[in-house]
């Protein structure tokens, strides 16, 4: 069991932890405004990913106060390693430091899904609660309140500290149920099984997105099964400057001196090391094709916008970037200069100012058609158009 991972004594405990906890999950007497439940940002309709096409969600008590990341969607986060700054891989031969790597949310700043639900839970800008005594108040009020007492004991709302600890635990193990956050049900995970064939397209897809020279796209978003069997999680969660353009309609970058540097902070209080500054998570690009809107900022709302970022951000950076009064683009405009280098430049980056894309048309549609692939049969019904 790595750690951070809650470990159930026997199944029945964990069915029963498991079925409160997906209650839980839609209980919107957690929140301050008794509006927003987890489910409201993680809708599972979309791969408990976010519900429509707004960059951030609102939250707060009003209902009314902007987020300031992109909603993850919460399946596939059952391999992310714990945080570390000098990851080491023990999968084959290669024990290479991969640079920070792990932790939950997009800074990696949380060590389980445990102490993440604490985060929503608190955060004024979400489900607002003042304390954790106020979560487990409103709990007690509510429709939810004698399953609780059923599973922790009628007295556990006297105990409020264990209590909270108890809510937590138990959204945690709803977040480790197989079936619904880690199903492999996509037809990729069909065709490693050997049930299902890819299309022409598809497959074209696939090799441009393993090809070291073309999309390079495997190199950070694992795309085959690991030595020991494992489906990939099209993630290696290393921690990654992309230098994505600002987003300026988030209501936080109103303000010119702000900047959501990641691993740095300021949201994340105990990595600030310059060569850490712009780094986010990788993101599994598992239902991928079901979001209407990607990266930590959410300033892209098209999955095939995403690839022509990746395919022309350096070759025609005024597509992406803010152009001066100089005429010049002003690249990775959401990182301060002193950053920049931290910004990956390997392939599909690093072409030239005026040379041709990194991919063309052809191999950006047939991208896309392998994307859709990694579509999990239950997700399909909110599908991108694609
Ligand atoms: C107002 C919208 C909102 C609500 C409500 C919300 N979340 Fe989130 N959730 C987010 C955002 C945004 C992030 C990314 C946070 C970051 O990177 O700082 C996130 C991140 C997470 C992560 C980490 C995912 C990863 O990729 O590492 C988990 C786990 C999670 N939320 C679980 C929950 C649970 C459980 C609840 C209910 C107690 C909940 N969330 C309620 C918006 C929300
Ligand atoms: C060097 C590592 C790296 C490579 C190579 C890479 N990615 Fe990413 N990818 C990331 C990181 C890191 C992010 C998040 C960046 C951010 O939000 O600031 C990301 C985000 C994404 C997203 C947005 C997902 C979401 O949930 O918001 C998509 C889609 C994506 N990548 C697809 C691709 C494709 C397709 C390729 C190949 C053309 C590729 N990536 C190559 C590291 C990489």
């Amino acid at each position: 069991m790595r750690p951070g991972i809650y470990a159930v004594s026997s199944p029945q405990e964990g069915q029963q932890l498991s079925a409160l906890g997906h209650q839980l999950f839609f209980e919107p007497a957690l929140s301050a405004s008794g509006k927003q439940s987890c489910a409201s940002c993680h809708s599972p309709e979309h791969a408990y990913g976010p519900p429509d096409s707004r960059s951030v969600q609102f939250g707060g008590i009003d209902g009314k106060q902007m987020g300031s990341r992109a909603v993850p969607s919460l399946r596939y986060l059952q391999t992310v390693p714990p945080f570390s700054e000098h990851f080491r891989d023990n999968d084959g031969n290669d024990s290479e430091d991969a640079g920070p790597t792990g932790g939950f949310t997009w800074d990696g700043r949380a060590a389980s899904t445990h102490e993440q639900a604490r985060i929503p839970l608190l955060a004024a800008n979400e489900m607002a609660n003042d304390s954790s005594d106020q979560v487990i108040r409103q709990l007690q009020a509510s429709a939810s309140a004698n399953a609780f007492m059923a599973v922790f004991g009628k007295d556990i709302f006297q105990r409020p500290a264990q209590a909270f600890d108890k809510l937590v635990l138990a959204l945690e193990v709803f977040q480790q149920n197989p079936a619904d956050f880690y199903p492999y049900s996509s037809k990729y995970d069909d065709w490693l099984r050997g049930k299902a064939e890819l299309s022409h397209q598809e497959l074209r897809g696939l090799q441009v997105f393993n090809s070291p020279d073309k999309g390079n796209c495997a190199a950070c978003h694992l795309s085959e099964r690991q030595s020991d069997g494992a489906f990939p999680a099209f993630s290696d969660f290393g921690l990654i400057a992309l230098g994505v353009p600002r987003n300026p309609q988030l209501a936080l970058n109103h303000q010119p001196e702000y900047h959501d540097l990641g691993l740095c902070g300021p949201l994340r209080q105990d990595m600030r090391k310059a060569e850490y500054c712009g780094l986010f998570r990788t993101p599994s690009l598992r239902n991928v094709a079901t979001r209407k809107v990607f990266f930590h900022n959410g300033v892209l709302h098209d999955l095939r916008q995403v690839l022509e970022f990746y395919a022309s951000r350096d070759t025609q950076p005024e597509k992406w970037y803010p152009v001066a009064s100089n005429g010049q683009p002003v690249m990775f405009d959401d990182l301060p200069t002193v950053y920049h280098g931290n910004i990956n430049r390997e392939a599909p980056f690093g072409g030239k100012k005026g040379a041709p894309p990194a991919l063309n048309a052809q191999e950006i549609s047939d991208l896309l058609a392998f994307l859709g692939t990694l579509t999990d049969a239950d997700a399909h019904p909110a599908r991108n158009g694609q």
